[in-house]
């Protein structure tokens, strides 16, 4: 529709709406004139797992060793690359819903059974152990933290943190912790599964990258930080599968981490004056309900009430596409039906416009 001139709104887009900062790309321009073009080690060139497991340390609380690191094309390739290692056929592996549905998808492309958790935004979309505990079978083999999370903005207390890895090591059962939105987080604390304790770190694998922190998307740097026999089956698997991620992203990636806390912050605070405007501006609709979610950069509104039998949030997302050029996701894609997922990441004025133009579209629905 924009290449056909429409005036569209993208709400849709898993991605900071800024450049990838000068310092970050003039590294990568370096490390090419340099001639590092070539193979990498699979897992990552050596400064860059070391400066990962430092970051890990010293940000995320994590007692992380460079060998412990596997640098990928992407925090979705850790997720994919992890789910193939610990995985069997028939396993069961459980997701918060709402969840990032790529989840969904590589558990079954690992053989793996999907059990689902529900998870409501009365409680900030955190889960409750009692039905934590009543998904727990003995098929059961993994769980997928994503806290902060995509679709819902839920930042999990570290009460709730701790529940989770409790019932982890109570059952013996690995963590998958995607903190890929580990430095967007508005209200609340931020909890690393990993920095919980000895036992849990050796039943998780965390995961993160440079996509969301320094608009990297495009770069394709992630990575995975496991306990020795799992970090070495990753490393064993991505040999065969991608070899080593793109060599001068990677020197990229090095240099990202050296960005300062103020320019991270700096973001952060833009985030966060958008997240403001769209819940204010979301919550004058009437009938939209919507919490200030506390992290990522997603809302994650409650639309039931002006859906019915013959228009789900599919058939809505598509109506607020063609009628008012407006372009969000269905919840139901991330389990989460009755909701839509839109990003603010993009300008105040589209935050302005866009909402504006979707409460003009349900208000003629309500009529
Ligand atoms: C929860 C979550 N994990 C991982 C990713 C993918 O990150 P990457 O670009 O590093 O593959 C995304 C991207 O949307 C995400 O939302």
């Amino acid at each position: 529709m924009k290449a056909a001139g429409t005036d569209v709104i993208a709400f849709s887009v898993g991605e900071p709406d800024f450049n990838t900062p000068e310092p970050i790309c003039e590294a990568a321009i370096a490390s090419i004139r340099k001639g590092y073009t070539k193979y990498t080690a699979s897992a990552g060139i050596p400064e860059l797992r070391t400066a990962i497991a430092e970051h890990l340390r010293s940000f995320n609380g994590i007692a992380a060793d460079p060998s412990e690191v596997i640098v990928s094309c992407g925090a979705k390739q850790s997720v994919y690359q992890t789910l193939q290692v610990l995985i069997n056929p028939g396993d069961e592996v459980i997701l918060f819903a709402p969840y990032w549905m790529t989840y969904r998808d590589q558990v079954n492309l690992a053989g793996g059974k999907v059990v689902e958790v529900a998870t409501s935004a009365a409680n900030g979309f955190a889960p409750s152990m009692d039905d934590l505990r009543a998904a727990i079978t003995d098929r059961t083999r993994a769980i997928v933290v994503n806290s902060p999370s995509n679709p819902t903005g839920g930042v999990y207390s570290r009460q709730v943190m701790k529940e989770i890895a409790a019932t982890a090591l109570r059952h013996g059962l690995w963590v998958i912790s995607d903190e890929i939105y580990e430095h967007l987080i508005y209200d609340g604390e931020r909890t690393s599964m990993a920095a919980l304790g000895k036992e849990i770190a050796e039943q998780t694998i965390t995961i993160s990258g440079f996509s969301k922190t320094y608009s990297m998307t495009g770069w394709r740097v992630g990575y995975a930080h496991a306990p020795n026999p799992v970090a070495t089956a990753l490393s064993n698997l991505q040999d065969q599968v991608t070899s080593n991620p793109t060599s001068f992203a990677q020197y990229g990636a090095l240099q990202a981490l050296q960005t300062s806390a103020d320019e991270i912050a700096a973001m952060r605070e833009s985030f966060r004056a958008r997240r403001d405007l769209m819940v204010k501006l979301l919550q004058e609709i009437p009938g939209v309900t919507v919490d200030v979610p506390a992290g990522a950069f997603y809302v994650f509104p409650d639309v039931s009430t002006y859906l019915s039998d013959s228009c789900d949030d599919v058939q809505l997302v598509n109506e607020l596409l063609e009628e008012v050029g407006v372009a969000t996701v269905p919840g139901s894609v991330f389990s989460g039906p009755g909701h839509i997922r839109l990003s603010y990441a993009v300008s105040p004025d589209e935050i302005e416009r866009g909402v504006a133009r979707i409460g003009e579209a349900l208000q003629r629905r309500a009529k």
